[in-house]
């Protein structure tokens, strides 16, 4: 890229338990440093720090805490990290990032009492602490039907790990996508929904064309804040 304003992209990747976001990261990640582009990857929850602590034992089922206060705890999280983000992609190197705010707002708006099955946390109260954290350029959602994650062996041991709650957030998710929009205007977040109820090698490449253009050419502009 010619002009000098130029910075790297933010990339987020997001997705339904067993859709194989984790491995389509990893897979991405070494592909972008077999390029020789150096990329910084992050995984939120960041169980590594005190707050990413707390957030540990609670998914793992070892400490109860309210739900509010967890939410705002998955929220802080991020916020820790924020101004790396900002300083790595003004130093020009790609920041990509497995779960972010979408995580937050779909996982806990997705919540019901247990008695009545009305939803616990509204959604705009769940959006709101992530109000202003830097937004990223791109989002792949990674989408999976609860059939296909059953035939993958279904979910795991943590807490939201169960199929009514992956329902719910599916759909929780497609609301924020929707409102996200196509995105294609410049200088808005871009939101791809991809099916990753396809062959491994399939999704890689979608990934790829989808990643690899704006990393090679960079983003005009400052990065932008998430819903202001
Ligand atoms: P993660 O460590 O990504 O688990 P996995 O690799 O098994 O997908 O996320 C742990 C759980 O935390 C997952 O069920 C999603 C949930 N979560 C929230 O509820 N809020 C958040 O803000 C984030 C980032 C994750």
């Amino acid at each position: 890229m010619s002009n000098s304003t130029w910075r790297a992209p933010f990339i987020v990747i997001e997705g339904l338990d067993r859709s194989g976001k984790t491995t389509q990261t990893a897979n991405l990640y070494s592909r972008l440093q077999d390029e020789g582009i150096q990329t910084s990857l992050h995984k939120f929850p960041d169980r590594t720090t005190a707050i990413g602590q707390m957030i540990n034992a609670y998914l793992c089922s070892t400490s109860e805490l309210d739900d509010r206060a967890v939410h705002l705890l998955f929220s802080a999280n991020r916020w820790e990290l924020a101004s790396t983000i900002e300083k790595t992609v003004s130093a020009r190197t790609p920041v990509i990032c497995d779960r972010y705010a979408f995580s937050g707002i779909a996982f806990s708006a997705a919540k019901v009492h247990s008695g009545n099955g009305q939803p616990l946390l509204p959604f705009e109260w769940c959006r709101a602490p992530d109000v202003g954290l830097p937004a990223p350029d791109l989002v792949l959602f990674f989408d999976i039907t609860p059939e296909q994650a059953k035939a993958r062996g279904g979910y795991g041991d943590e807490r939201y790990e169960k199929e009514e709650m992956q329902v719910r957030v599916r759909e929780m998710y497609r609301r924020i996508g929707e409102e996200m929009g196509a995105g294609d205007a410049p200088g808005k977040t871009k939101w791809v929904v991809i099916d990753a109820g396809r062959e491994r090698e399939v999704v890689q490449e979608e990934v790829w064309n989808l990643v690899s253009p704006l990393v090679k050419r960079g983003i005009e502009g400052p990065l932008r804040r998430l819903w202001v």
